[in-house]
């Protein structure tokens, strides 16, 4: 079944290589994926996704059209382009940082560690985080953390293992830490964001900026808590980010629905009209995957998530995953950017696609994706 949703990504990403051209896309409109000159913040998913098809095929067209992306990267880079928040770990995780991993290719590594220090600049010691969004000492979001986060801070630990400079790993390792104890609840769900004060660093209290309510579970961002946290454990062996992350994937996969793939949010009332969030399922599978990494064979929650796993990729394969239908752009259908904003509340999202084939590919291939190496 795996291989099957694999070849079929595959044959639509190499038909959106002409596409798409020099652009990258982000979300649909009308199943029409609206493309930008590399000035978003989910740019480096199209690179991840074109990396990910030449690791599995070795097609040099795939290997061809990452190189072009990762070229423009480092323009962008250079013209400093749109990196004002803390997606730098998306973007140059799966663009530069692949080509690294796959290639050796020296510049692409001194290009990903100066994004890391593009990062870094986020770094507020005050409050002792990285600040997700807008300028410094911004009223509305100077103090504000998200759970997204979690998925930029491998950029940092990797330039702490590359660098051996510690001030890349104390800085992750802090944002982690607080991560831990202002965003993730005692029942095991997750704040989307939670502020702090500005100047003392004081908490005051959790919000959301795409889920439901400030009080509810935004699906996707337990699924960036999921995988994140487990990323965290990779490069720290802290074992709370182990159980951090286990505690919410438990939470995620106790919740599925009827057919697998979650609500856009675990609070949402459901009916008909209720959106999904394909991509969560996605994030939530290949973060459930890399947990699996680290657990023994005989780990008494290696059955619990395997299971999930299984169910939620067999519910996209199934039932959201475009294959067949040939003239689709997207991988996967019924992805939701922000429900409650009205962005793409039912459509391709590009980080959506990236993860279901990370997901598929770590489970045909026991590929791990491109947060470390
Ligand atoms: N990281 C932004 C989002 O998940 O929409």
């Amino acid at each position: 079944m795996w291989k099957q949703a694999i070849e079929d990504a595959l044959a639509k990403t190499k038909v959106n290589i002409t596409r798409f051209g020099d652009l990258f896309p982000h979300v649909s409109e009308n199943d029409i994926y609206d493309l930008n000159p590399n000035t978003d913040w989910t740019d480096g998913f199209w690179s991840g996704l074109l990396w990910l098809s030449y690791q599995y095929s070795g097609d040099q067209a795939f290997q061809e059209a990452a190189q072009k992306t990762v070229a423009s990267f480092k323009q962008r880079l250079a013209d400093n382009v749109a990196l004002d928040h803390h997606d730098i770990g998306f973007l140059y995780s799966l663009s530069s940082k692949a080509q690294w991993i796959l290639e050796g290719d020296e510049d692409a590594k001194q290009l990903t560690l100066q994004a890391a220090d593009v990062l870094m600049k986020r770094w507020r010691p005050k409050g002792q985080y990285i600040q997700a969004w807008g300028p410094e000492g911004d009223e509305q979001n100077g103090g504000r953390i998200i759970i997204d986060c979690l998925m930029n801070l491998p950029l940092l630990y990797w330039a702490y293992e590359k660098t051996g400079d510690a001030k890349y790993q104390e800085v992750a390792v802090a944002h982690a830490d607080l991560s831990r104890r202002y965003l993730v609840r005692g029942d095991d769900s997750s704040y989307h964001t939670f502020y702090f004060d500005q100047e003392t660093g004081e908490p005051l209290r959790g919000g959301t900026a795409q889920g439901y309510h400030d009080g509810s579970t935004w699906t996707r961002g337990q699924a960036w808590g999921i995988y994140g946290f487990a990323l965290s454990y990779h490069y720290t062996k802290n074992p709370l980010y182990l159980e951090t992350a286990k505690r919410l994937a438990r939470y995620f996969f106790d919740r599925l629905p009827e057919d697998d793939v979650v609500y856009w949010d675990f609070n949402a009332p459901v009916n008909a009209e209720t959106k999904r969030d394909s991509s969560a399922s996605a994030i939530a599978s290949a973060g459930a995957l890399e947990i699996l990494e680290h657990l023994a064979a005989d780990d008494p929650d290696r059955a619990y998530l395997e299971a999930g796993v299984q169910r939620s990729m067999a519910g996209l394969v199934k039932s959201y995953a475009t294959i067949g239908k040939e003239d689709a752009q997207g991988l996967l259908e019924r992805g939701s950017y922000s429900v409650r904003g009205g962005a793409a509340p039912d459509d391709y999202v590009i980080w959506g696609d990236y993860y279901y084939l990370e997901a598929l590919l770590r489970l045909e291939k026991g590929f791990k994706g491109y947060w470390y190496e």
